[in-house]
């Protein structure tokens, strides 16, 4: 094994090969906001996590369209995680080969999941550097949250290299923290028909949810998932339900916590999604991930793919508010994630990702700019949730784009069979009007897939209401909640979950959705494009997909 600190260097050697680097394209800079606190001691405990080769991948695939395909016979039929556990399961040769590379090094400390094709073991620093050459191990520190993170690449040993996907722990530092934006519109209080801000009735009245739809299949469940340091309050959900709760049968309190709920502040964020998800979808048990890694060498996100993998009940709707920039994370990674997104897929777990914040995003490169896609809206394997605003803000109008909507083209996954129609429609008819070829990949998987109201929220947050909370975390519960009261009147005519619904929401063609068609998401701010990025058209465009739900129809459509 030669030792060599640039993963760069290593391609050079090895002719493109890059022998012991399993994530020769991770971005290994420390992001700003992060401080260098210094080494770690070599004797303190650090938590690593092993992602070992999986089987049978490009059948899940396989399998993972079948089942999401109304057309299909296998439709709805759905696996459980034992049956998801003998398909992917690492082979002997893999958990052998690892599992003695592991114990060469004194390492004994691990846990595996359901699935077998993760390892988490705990061992001291100076172990984690002798097993993983090339890693220093410093701690990293940004307000009151600390982490161990190596700004060094890893390698393993070449005959370990082909038995594992990616090493979690080492590199990726919790996202960002989003503030959410508060950004206050201008009243035109003059209006008849006005409100003062998206509620829970306002939410209802515009997706034309009455009062009779809420939950009441007694096996029916939605989840929201949480990867920052950030609370949501129970008092502060019974508050809220008590001044927007009103008009509609609804719960008041969660069902079941995962992970460990901090003390101090609530997190904005954090209140928003539990406060909406059970709004929209009403009187349904509801679970919040959180916090599910708390030692500082863990990855959070991972940390929540590793739970599902190694819990056999879940809740059949997750909502996540959580990305980062495509380009910062190893291809690796991201398809590990993705299979990991399939194993949910395939045992009926609808999985929605807020398609972020920034428009079409902004990549400086030099001279150059391009568009940035964001990492998990960018998957073909989940569903993607856009942004909208009402026309008028305080006017129970039409919608129309929410310019921070997130959406475009990943540059890293291709587009799947299921949107290929769609989106060449949208191309061809947008043309002229379309960015330079040069800032997006016109062939790679496009998102949004759906959206909703993202724009001007009120949500109580330690006690207080708060007016004027935007962002696509907003609109990701609200849709995660219809799609869970969907499931529910399914599970009570005995039909199977939705399960991964894109391939059956392509095939909709609009049906059952509010079509948004007026205006563009933001982007780079240069000459060429002049902050402009996609802008919305009739039927799917890149910027709110296929629109927003009206709830009736789209029951309708999906109860068939
Ligand atoms: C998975 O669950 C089993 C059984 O509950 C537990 O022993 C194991 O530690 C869990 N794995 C991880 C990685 O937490
Ligand atoms: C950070 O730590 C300080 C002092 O220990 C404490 O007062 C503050 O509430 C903490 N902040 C958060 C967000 O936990
Ligand atoms: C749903 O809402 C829209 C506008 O909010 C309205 O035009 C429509 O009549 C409503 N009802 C149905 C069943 O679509
Ligand atoms: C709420 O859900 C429960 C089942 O979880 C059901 O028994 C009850 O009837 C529902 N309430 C309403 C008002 O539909
Ligand atoms: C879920 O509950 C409904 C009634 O609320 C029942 O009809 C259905 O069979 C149940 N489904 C499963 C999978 O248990």
């Amino acid at each position: 094994m030669i030792k060599l600190t640039s993963p760069f260097l290593c391609c050079l050697w090895l002719g493109l090969v890059c022998g012991g680097f399993l994530e020769h394209d991770q971005n290994v800079l420390v992001p700003h906001d992060w401080r260098d606190a210094g080494w770690v001691r070599p004797e303190e405990e650090l938590l690593l996590t092993f992602a070992l080769k999986q089987q049978n991948v490009p059948l899940l695939e396989t399998m993972l369209m079948k089942l999401s395909d109304p057309d299909s016979a296998l439709y709805g039929k759905h696996l459980s995680l034992e049956e998801v556990s003998s398909l992917v399961r690492p082979s002997t040769e893999t958990q052998k080969v690892v599992l003695s590379w592991l114990q060469t090094h004194g390492i004994r400390g691990c846990h595996s999941v359901h699935t077998q094709d993760f390892l988490q073991c705990s061992m001291s620093a100076e172990q984690a550097q002798r097993l993983l050459p090339g890693t220093r191990f410093h701690r990293y520190v940004r307000k009151n949250h600390s982490v161990v993170r190596s700004s060094a690449p890893y390698s393993v040993p070449d005959e370990v290299h082909p038995h594992l996907d990616f090493v979690g722990g080492v590199h990726r530092f919790p996202p960002k923290e989003q503030d959410l934006p508060l950004s206050p519109p201008q009243p035109k209080p003059s209006e008849v028909g006005v409100h003062l801000g998206v509620t829970p009735s306002i939410l209802r009245q515009r997706y034309n949810l009455s009062s009779s739809d809420v939950g009441g299949a007694s096996n029916n469940s939605q989840a929201v998932a949480q990867f920052l340091e950030q609370y949501y309050h129970p008092s502060d959900l019974s508050e809220f339900m008590s001044i927007f709760g009103g008009s509609f049968p609804h719960q008041s309190s969660v069902e079941r916590v995962v992970g460990t709920q901090g003390g101090g502040k609530a997190g904005l964020e954090a209140s928003l999604d539990v406060e909406y998800i059970m709004s929209t979808g009403a009187n349904i048990s509801t679970w919040v991930f959180t916090n599910a890694g708390r030692h500082e060498s863990q990855e959070p996100f991972l940390q929540w793919m590793l739970l599902l993998s190694n819990m056999s009940a879940l809740p059949w709707v997750h909502t996540v508010s959580y990305g980062d920039d495509e380009d910062s994370l190893s291809s690796a990674y991201m398809s590990r994630i993705n299979t990991e997104f399939m194993k949910a897929g395939v045992r009926g777990i609808s999985l929605l990702f807020a398609s972020g914040d920034s428009g079409a995003g902004c990549r400086h490169m030099g001279k150059e700019n391009s568009f940035r896609p964001s990492f998990p809206a960018s998957s073909p394997y989940v569903t993607t949730v856009g942004g909208t605003s009402f026309k008028n803000p305080f006017k129970m109008s039409y919608e129309v784009t929410d310019y921070i909507s997130g959406g475009g083209f990943s540059n890293v996954f291709k587009m799947p069979d299921y949107q290929v129609s769609a989106v060449d429609s949208y191309l061809k008819a947008a043309g002229s009007v379309l960015p330079p070829q040069s800032y997006y990949s016109p062939t790679g998987r496009a998102y949004p897939d759906i959206s909703a109201l993202s724009d001007n929220y009120w949500v109580v947050t330690n006690k207080i209401p708060i007016p004027w909370v935007s962002g696509t975390s907003a609109s990701t519960p609200v849709v995660g909640g219809m799609l869970a009261l969907i499931n529910d009147q399914r599970l009570q005519k005995d039909l199977p979950v939705l399960g991964f619904l894109n391939p059956r929401l392509y095939k909709l063609q609009g049906i059952g959705l509010f079509d948004v068609t007026d205006g563009c998401h933001l982007s780079c701010l240069d000459e060429e494009v002049q902050g402009k990025g996609f802008c919305a058209a009739p039927s799917w465009d890149p910027v709110t997909g296929w629109g927003t739900p009206n709830y009736p129809e789209l029951l309708t459509a999906l109860l068939q």
